[in-house]
């Protein structure tokens, strides 16, 4: 696997979910030690071996700009939700649903799980889907439905997705350090996690405990980000708002996570009810994208234009 690493250390990675180069380039020294067991010098080793493989760390731009052409957009199922995100939800990158509840950010993920498993030519990503549900929200009846109303083989599409549920948050930091084997594997594209900080939330209650949940969470959202990126897979999160009365200007609705979670998530759409069915989109803080809000539907067949339903 690695020249200069003993086959005993091989072996040990291999048992703890290392089965390749990128995972261990992927995680910090620190945590392979942890997580095999091994010496912290000999991690430091390995994870340096490891990185001259994968990461040639300063590169021209020009292949930055590659790396972007070979990113894949997936569809909505709304073309202007689409549009606001510069084509769709992008691989290399986190994308954050971001709403009160029933503001459709479990409807997006359900729509996503059928779309992003059509072929590339047809707006999907071509490949499996994984989810990790920590609300226990993951209804299957639901995406059966989503796939049928758009003339697909529902069960199919059932077969393609991976769930876990998530019972707290060490749990699902669990699955979270399970997904680079998981994506190598199981030919995973998409990843869902619905909701990021909803257990996070609910388990560190009071001010001392802030620093380090948040010191959680961002390690958990940085593994998300170096697996979409290592892999050119997507990631799509869900978050919920937090209501600041006391707010002068603008919304009153803040996305939780603060600022570690601003900084972590790559595209950040903001959700919120509109008239009967249909729901306005909002992409907030975008490193390239303007700021400029949609409407879109929740149907049977999932997202759709708000025209359409
Ligand atoms: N089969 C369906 N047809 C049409 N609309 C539906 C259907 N199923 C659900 N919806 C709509 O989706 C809404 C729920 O949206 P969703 O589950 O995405 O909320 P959410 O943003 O995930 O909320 P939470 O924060 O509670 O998880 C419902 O209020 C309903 O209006
Ligand atoms: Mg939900």
């Amino acid at each position: 696997m690695l020249k200069g690493v003993a086959s005993t250390t091989v072996n040990k990675l291999l048992k703890a979910g290392f089965t390749t180069i990128q995972a261990v380039a992927m995680t910090p020294a620190r945590e392979i030690a942890e997580l095999v067991g091994m010496g912290s010098d000999t991690a430091v080793k390995v994870c340096r071996l490891a990185r001259m493989h994968v990461d040639p760390g300063f590169v021209p731009a020009l292949e930055i700009l590659d790396m972007r052409q070979h990113m894949v957009k997936c569809n909505t199922g709304s073309q202007e939700l689409n549009r606001i995100l510069g084509g769709g939800v992008e691989t290399g990158a986190i994308t954050e649903l971001i709403g009160e509840f029933g503001s459709g950010k479990t409807q997006i993920c359900f729509t996503l799980a059928v779309t992003a498993q059509q072929p590339v030519e047809e707006g999907g990503y071509g490949g499996n889907v994984c989810v990790i549900d920590t609300e226990g929200t993951f209804m299957p009846e639901r995406i059966m439905q989503i796939a049928e109303e758009r003339g697909l083989d529902s069960t199919k599409i059932l077969e393609g997705i991976l769930i876990a549920r998530a019972y707290n948050s060490e749990h699902q930091i669990i699955l979270i350090n399970s997904l680079p084997e998981l994506v190598e594997k199981s030919g995973i594209k998409l990843v869902i996690m619905d909701s990021m900080i909803g257990h996070f939330r609910g388990e560190y209650i009071g001010r001392g405990t802030l620093a380090e949940r948040q010191q959680k969470l961002g390690s958990c959202l940085s593994k998300l980000l170096r697996v979409a990126e290592a892999f050119n897979i997507s990631v799509v999160l869900t978050n919920q708002v937090l209501s600041t009365p006391d707010t002068m200007y603008g919304d009153p609705n803040k996305p939780t996570g603060g600022h570690v979670m601003a900084h972590a998530c790559t595209h950040r759409v903001f959700l919120r009810r509109g008239r009967q069915n249909t729901r306005l989109a909002r992409v907030i803080d975008s490193p390239s994208l303007p700021e400029e809000k949609i409407r879109f539907a929740i149907t049977a067949a999932g997202i759709v234009d708000a025209d359409e339903e």
